[in-house]
């Protein structure tokens, strides 16, 4: 404001930490595993009474807070009331998670602005999606505007993205086919010149696990597009973008969003993602091959340096060679939460340097043709 007040909602804005969730319920083990649900999305905050929460509002504001039915004494729904009607946090978005026999708790809140509601036992998917679509109605609600067949390769991956959540917390393996279908209007979108158009759809989506995936997915299809990788080559190069990282669902935010340089331990935490995917998709029927090497070999490189298993020269194959590259550069001209995304000619710069030893030359002047072309008309953010 001109005169350099501030309203009560602008600091309460300015208050708000957006990488943060406090999660409300005086049911022990329900706070567990909600926490767990959520590690690698958010750093989540656990409260098993009124107080605490409070103390913590006072302080700061989460971008959401998740609330239980069972909060003694007085009950989730009224703690929704009392949130709504306090002004400075009228606008934190909550989830309200209630057992069965508190439909009539869900009945009210579910007329109280922002508020969405999930029925126990929900799927930790819908638990995220619900938080998501919360935090990101303004991102999601532009994908409302795109041509049909971009709209679709977006919600489809996300949607794929978001189930495997599931699917690891229950063992279950993983519908190869139901994910490669959600990937064929990625491929379709991308053949068809409207790449740019996805990496923009999901500028400022709060899930960076799945924007880091999209990403990797769209650069990894164009880059087979202009190499000549064609219909189901495609989509082993779109599934394989999007599913390549999932074992990250497992490692802590604070690491995997970690501004600083990770320490030892930190580091061992943070390569373990590439033995989690691995575990995951092992027990996948059916997955070609080519999207287990993109998942087991993309932060492996040339000269044996990489990890995990410090494969080197020909035992890396095309794939690998290529995925090592678009991941590199999908990383250094992404978004994070601490820092702004590099752009394209500098992460070249980078990866040029990179290339004696670790990266496959070939491939990266190929690319870098790519890029030159892609470049004329737009940036990839
Ligand atoms: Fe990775
Ligand atoms: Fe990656």
């Amino acid at each position: 404001m001109d005169n350099g007040a501030s309203t009560e909602d602008e600091s309460a804005v300015s208050k708000t930490n957006k990488t943060d969730i406090f999660v409300v319920s005086s049911n022990d083990k329900h706070l567990q595993e909600v926490c767990q649900a959520l590690i690698s999305f958010y750093v989540v905050h656990s409260f098993n009474d009124v107080g605490q929460l409070s103390e913590a509002l006072a302080q700061y504001h989460p971008t959401a807070i998740i609330i239980d039915d069972k909060i003694d004494p007085i009950g989730g729904l009224r703690l929704i009331q009392g949130l709504r009607q306090t002004q400075a946090l009228s606008l934190i978005p909550i989830v309200f998670t209630a057992r069965k026999g508190a439909l009539d708790q869900v009945e009210a809140a579910k007329t109280l602005p922002l508020v969405r509601t999930l029925m126990k036992p929900y799927r930790f998917s819908s638990l995220i999606t619900a938080i998501s679509d919360q935090v990101n109605a303004h991102i999601e609600a532009q994908w409302e505007l795109m041509e049909p067949v971009q709209k679709a390769a977006l919600e489809n991956t996300l949607q794929s993205f978001n189930s495997v959540a599931d699917l690891i917390a229950e063992g279950k393996p993983l519908p190869y086919n139901e994910i490669q279908d959600s990937c064929d209007p990625l491929v379709e979108a991308v053949q068809g010149g409207c790449y740019k158009e996805l990496l923009k759809g999901v500028r400022g989506h709060d899930n960076y696990s799945y924007v880091h995936s999209l990403r990797v997915a769209t650069f990894l299809t164009l880059f087979g597009d202009h190499l000549g990788i064609k219909d189901d080559d495609a989509k082993i190069l779109a599934s394989g973008g999007v599913l390549h990282d999932v074992g990250k669902m497992m490692i802590p935010h604070q690491v995997l969003n970690k501004a600083g340089k990770l320490n030892d331990n930190e580091l061992i935490v943070m390569r373990s993602h590439v033995t989690e995917t691995i575990d995951f998709l092992e027990y996948t029927e059916e997955l070609p091959r080519g999207v287990k090497v993109i998942a087991a070999q993309h932060h492996e490189k040339l000269d044996g340096t990489g990890y995990p298993h410090g494969l080197k020269g020909k035992e890396l194959n095309e794939l690998a060679r290529m995925a090592t590259i678009i991941d590199i550069f999908s990383a250094l001209t992404d978004r994070r939460c601490y820092k702004d995304p590099m752009s394209p000619v500098q992460a070249m710069e980078i990866m040029e340097n990179m290339a004696d030893g670790h990266l496959d030359r070939h491939f990266l002047t190929s690319f870098k043709e790519l890029l030159l072309d892609a470049a004329s008309d737009g940036d990839f953010h």
